[in-house]
């Protein structure tokens, strides 16, 4: 196997800050590779490394078999980068934005119409190209970009964030011409992403990292075995003057209802391996400390399982993400079958 990135104890500080530390990885030859974690983990720092925007404070890093350090040129030559903060000129059309950037990549002054065209062709933007940008949709813009990236012919395609933002239709769409993308330029793929969904679903392998380490990596199907538990959501029945989160967790502790237990509010989740034939129990067991359960389910293990396992909270915690109302439904018919059964 060819390694297109590697990162060998790859090291970034600012200014006392570590954001990145020791990372190593490497990702092969048309591979689509995701860097996970939650905001400051060191995703975009390590990119910028890896594209020599930034100069490592240790370590070392190969891209395309080139030495980000010394050999900084040979580098930038090989690679396609969209940043992850948005840098396109609304007042411009979408050719008139890459026409700046074939030019600003040194491209030949023949080749660029034809080249603009190509790009555009392969995101699907081609009949779009003399609209105004301010005019295009979030997903259109993100493709635009992706696009750009595309202008001088990359071997190693660098994304930050390539669908941050965008409702799920685009998300989908986006990653169609990524993958698109990868299989016929067999391009090799860094990208980074806060959706775990998204990352289960469309990448090779993937790396979980959180304050500048790596915590994980492999396929998601293989970190997904390897967590080797079903995963029991439950959520316990509100009482005035109740215990507070931290009393309600040591004490769910104390029972030993299974592993990698964490406790947000009212909702608790835990590893158990059968789930579905400990339910009975772990519901006695709950209640027979005077605690009340309002709903219970069990599951497969997600990729938010195994990075919750990792970095003992979930990926987007801070948003308050909201459980849908087929996840409350499922819930409160596990609960009444359980009933039945205690
Ligand atoms: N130029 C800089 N100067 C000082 N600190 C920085 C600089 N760039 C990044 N940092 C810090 O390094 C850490 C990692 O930042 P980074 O942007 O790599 O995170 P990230 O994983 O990309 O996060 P996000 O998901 O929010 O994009 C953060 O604590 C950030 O504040
Ligand atoms: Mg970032």
């Amino acid at each position: 196997m060819v390694k297109t990135v590697e990162a060998i104890d790859l090291v970034k500080q600012f200014d006392g800050l570590t954001a990145v530390d020791k990372v190593n990885m490497s990702v092969e030859k048309g591979e689509l590779f995701g860097l996970l974690g939650p905001n400051g983990a060191g995703k975009t720092t390590t990119i910028k490394m890896l594209i020599t925007l930034l100069k490592p404070t240790s370590g070392k890093a190969l891209v395309a078999g080139f030495d980000v350090l010394t050999e900084a040129d040979e580098v930038r030559r090989r690679i396609g980068y969209v940043p992850q903060e948005s840098a396109l000129d609304v007042r411009l059309t979408a050719a008139e934005n890459l026409e700046l950037f074939a030019e600003l990549y040194g491209l030949p002054k023949s080749e660029i119409k034809p080249r603009i065209n190509e790009v555009l062709e392969l995101v699907d933007l081609d009949k779009r190209k003399n609209d105004l940008v301010a005019h295009y949709s979030g997903g259109m813009k993100r493709r635009l970009e992706i696009s750009r990236g595309l202008l001088p012919t990359p071997q190693v395609l660098f994304l930050d964030e390539p669908t941050l933002g965008l409702d799920p239709q685009s998300r989908r769409v986006v990653w169609e011409f990524i993958h698109k993308l990868q299989k016929d330029w067999d391009l090799t793929i860094l990208t980074t992403t806060h959706y775990l969904d998204e990352a289960e679903r469309e990448m090779d392998r993937v790396a979980i990292i959180d304050k500048g380490t790596i915590m994980a990596m492999g396929r998601p199907e293989d970190l997904k075995t390897e967590f080797g538990k079903d995963v029991v959501e439950l959520v316990i029945k509100s009482t005035d003057g109740g215990d507070s989160g931290e009393q309600l967790k040591s004490k769910l502790l104390s029972l030993e209802l299974g592993t990698d237990l964490s406790v947000s509010d009212r909702k608790v989740r835990l590893g158990v391996p059968n789930g579905k034939t400990a339910l009975p129990l772990i519901m006695h067991k709950i209640e027979s400390v005077g605690l009340g359960v309002e709903s219970i389910s069990v599951r497969s293990p997600s990729l938010d399982d195994v990075f919750i396992k990792y970095t003992g909270r979930g990926i987007r915690e801070d948003e308050g993400a909201q459980d849908s109302e087929d996840t409350k439904k499922q819930r409160a018919m596990m609960m009444a079958r359980m009933r039945r059964r205690v």
